[in-house]
């Protein structure tokens, strides 16, 4: 967990340039008391994963991409989209972000309008780049570029797998409503090259080991330090480092922390200034249990039986 000196300082000033996110309508005397908190989506593409999650009043939003309607069961783009439209029609008026699966600008925005019918509380999903990575001839820039005529064409959009800071801030200037850092999959990926030797960069720092042990301590070199330093942390300093940039700039895309792992993650991307989480369902459901909180409840409700007439 983060320690108190890590938090950082800007998440109230960043709190006072976003919309307000709950609200109280104009016949309410007592003013909401969480109007500004940040939001919290169901990252899934399963449908009786949300509705536990809506009922409960803990999610306001979910997110998909193609793995998660393949894993909800899609074997066909009709299946897949008849599952997105069972979802933006349960979760109306909150937000659904559904991802595009075309590659070329002018096809992807053609999806983009055809999604975007299913419902005025959907959000498309563009990914920010990788375009080359698919097909060397593609236009590596056709995230940046659908971005920028969605937001021409009042669609909301979420730019998706950022992993950078940079990504978040072209993905802004192009319009995007939200941006997704995915910290578990840097966090992954840092933490897995942990070991590896890394190329010798401009400057060297003395950094202590991720699993704290002063024998561990290593010199490592800029590139490393810029990844953020101790690897485990890695994805959470990247939400840190876009909500500095977004806040200092009065920046009002949202940041949308995405590709959870793990509870404290859930904890400490609010610590360091995420606008809305995008967590899967399985750690929705458990990370505000505490064991001392159902072992106190039982004690009162034992005890409540002595009024028992
Ligand atoms: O919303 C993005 C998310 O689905 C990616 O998560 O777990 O595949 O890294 P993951």
């Amino acid at each position: 967990m983060l320690r108190p000196e890590e938090i950082p300082a800007h998440i109230g000033l960043r709190r006072t340039v976003m919309d307000e996110t709950t609200p109280t309508p104009a016949d309410k005397n007592l003013k909401h008391p969480a109007e500004k908190a940040p939001r919290v989506f169901a990252d899934t593409g399963t449908i009786d994963e949300i509705r536990p999650l809506l009922d409960a009043g803990i999610i306001d939003g979910v997110t998909t991409n193609p793995t998660l309607l393949k894993r909800a069961g899609a074997s066909s783009w009709d299946m897949a989209k008849k599952m997105m439209k069972d979802i933006v029609k349960l979760l109306d008026p909150y937000p659904v972000s559904l991802e595009l699966i075309e590659l070329t600008k002018d096809k992807m925005i053609i999806q983009a309008e055809e999604l975007a019918s299913y419902g005025s509380n959907v959000v498309i999903k563009v990914p920010v780049g990788g375009y080359q990575a698919v097909d060397s001839s593609f236009d590596k820039h056709t995230g940046l570029k659908v971005l920028n005529v969605l937001w021409k064409k009042n669609i909301k959009t979420n730019a998706t797998l950022i992993f950078n800071s940079a990504q978040a801030l072209w993905a802004a200037r192009a319009g995007a409503t939200y941006v997704s850092p995915f910290l578990g999959r840097l966090a992954d990926y840092l933490y897995k090259h942990d070991e590896v030797e890394m190329p010798v960069g401009n400057s060297l720092y003395y950094m202590e080991d991720h699993r704290g042990k002063k024998e561990n301590t290593k010199v490592h070199n800029t590139a490393y330090v810029a990844a953020g330093g101790a690897r485990k942390n890695a994805g959470i300093r990247l939400i840190h480092e876009i909500s500095v940039i977004f806040s200092n700039y009065e920046i009002k895309t949202e940041i949308l922390a995405a590709s959870f792992r793990n509870d404290v993650q859930v904890q400490e991307s609010l610590l360091c200034g995420a606008d809305i989480l995008t967590v899967p369902a399985p750690i929705l459901m458990r990370v505000a249990d505490h064991p001392l909180t159902e072992e106190g409840f039982k004690a009162f409700n034992e005890d409540s039986k002595a009024f028992e007439k």
